[in-house]
């Protein structure tokens, strides 16, 4: 346990959903979940539609399983959940579930295993999809906490464009030419320069959530907790900042370094974030297929926790804690309320966030000002996931549902949480309570960070 987490106080027994946004009428949900689903396949379409028999069969990298997995596997699951569980419908191929059990077969082993081939996995998909619209347009949406609120739906929308977000990863990793396109974002509005840094007060606030209908266990019960007074990062660090580590020496300078990060580095011989590389005095990056120069004003991306937490240090600051994170993108400092999002509780569009792949980059830092919380921080939630200095820890009353494996047999300090969704993240898979988590040397996710520090001592007391 560091210093900062022993400043940090939790109160697990106040009744705290009043300090959150209510949950949508059934009808509401039936209609966001259709939605949902629809939007969910058609991104797997795009994935897999653009890449012929070979590229979908092909393991493009060890830590990635052959996209037609995810193919069957989204169905698969879909067909257990919605058809099984809610439906009470009959296996369609029950002898097909082991090969597509995450648990039973690590990504290395699943080319070797006797999937369905493209054709087969497509049709398989689609006649689940069939089957599990009629069992939602019949749901009640009630009577068990699979259909409360049409829960089961939201899960498997999310589950879907998770496998979707996965699968970008793997296109990120394939060789060859451009497989994907998406139109670049806006620059950021003009205006006058944002301040670095933005000062959190200290105080209590509702972390986690009891009323957001499809929140995931691990994002489950709301209970107060409290901080320090803090400054966070007005925007994630980009690529601009970053290179100014980089080229002054930071990745040679082991005061930077967690005694592993450094073991790591030494031993993988990284000098750099993934993807780049450095040729005629320049900084090249490839982007799905695209070879081109770093932008500088681009949030840095594919960097790991290690190459997060060494920044921060060399930058005199520090990561985040996840609470910190959190009461940057959900507390209303005028109303003492938690929000869903930064900018309140209405779903995310176009203005607010880079979100869904829209685009296939993070938009430049100090972009979407509509999306800004409400003391001035900005995409909190899309363009980047930010790895927080936390370990993946249950929150005070968790219960594992609706299986243990979701999030619990993952706890603990080998993972550290990740916040804020990226690019590749459906609003569906999105909110300011939304825990991500991985082992602090992956880089081929869609990883950046931003930092913090404590305030001075009487600096944002009310
Ligand atoms: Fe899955």
């Amino acid at each position: 346990m560091t210093g900062r987490d022993r400043t940090e106080k939790t109160t697990a027994t106040a009744p705290v959903a009043a300090a959150e946004a209510a949950a949508p009428p059934p009808e509401v949900l039936r209609e966001r979940a259709l939605a949902a689903l629809l939007r969910a396949r058609e991104r797997t379409s795009l994935l897999t539609d653009c890449v012929d028999e070979r590229e979908l069969t092909a393991q493009h990298s060890p830590l990635m399983s052959p996209l037609v997995w995810d193919l069957a596997h989204i169905g698969n699951q879909e067909e257990q959940w919605l058809l099984r569980a809610v439906g009470g419908h009959d296996p369609i191929h029950p002898e097909i579930d082991p090969l597509y059990d995450a648990f039973e077969h690590p990504r290395a082993e699943r080319p070797s295993l006797p999937l369905l081939p493209p054709a087969e996995a497509r049709r398989y998909a689609a006649e689940v999809r069939g089957r599990a619209l009629d069992v939602l347009e019949r749901s009640a949406f009630r009577g068990t906490p699979l259909t409360d609120a049409g829960f089961a739906f939201g899960m498997i929308a999310q589950h879907e464009q998770q496998h979707d977000e996965t699968m970008l990863i793997t296109h990120q990793l394939r060789r060859g030419e451009a497989a994907l396109t998406a139109p670049d974002p806006a620059p950021p509005p003009e205006g006058p320069e944002l301040p670095g840094e933005v000062l959190v007060p200290a105080g209590e606030f509702t972390m986690g959530t009891s009323t957001e209908p499809w929140a995931l266990d691990n994002e489950r019960p709301a209970h107060r907790v409290s901080t320090g007074a803090y400054y966070l990062d007005t925007t994630p660090v980009t690529n601009g900042a970053y290179l100014r580590f980089l080229e002054s020496g930071g990745y040679e300078d082991p005061r930077w370094w967690h005694p592993e990060g450094l073991l790591h580095l030494r031993r993988q011989q990284i000098t750099a974030p993934l993807f780049w590389r450095r040729e005629g005095g320049r900084w090249l990056r490839r982007r799905f297929g695209v070879t081109e120069e770093v932008p500088p004003n681009e949030p840095v991306l594919h960097v790991s926790w290690y190459e997060a937490d060494a920044y921060a240090r060399w930058a005199g600051r520090r990561l985040p804690t996840e609470r910190e994170w959190e009461k940057a993108a959900r507390h209303d400092p005028a109303t003492g309320r938690s929000t869903r999002f930064p900018w309140g509780d209405a779903e995310p569009t176009a203005e607010h966030a880079n979100l869904g792949q829209r685009h296939l980059r993070p938009a430049p830092a100090g972009s979407y000002p509509k999306g800004r919380s409400p003391l001035g921080v900005r995409q909190l939630i899309g363009d980047v996931w930010e790895w927080t200095s936390s370990g993946f820890d249950p929150y005070p009353g968790f219960a594992a549902f609706p299986y243990r494996e979701y999030s619990e047999v993952f706890f603990g300090p080998e993972y550290k949480v990740l916040r804020g969704g990226s690019f590749a993240v459906d609003a569906v898979a999105c909110r300011g309570t939304f825990r991500n988590w991985d082992y602090p040397v992956r880089r081929q996710i869609f990883s950046g960070f931003r930092t913090a520090r404590d305030a001075a001592p009487g600096e944002g007391i009310a």
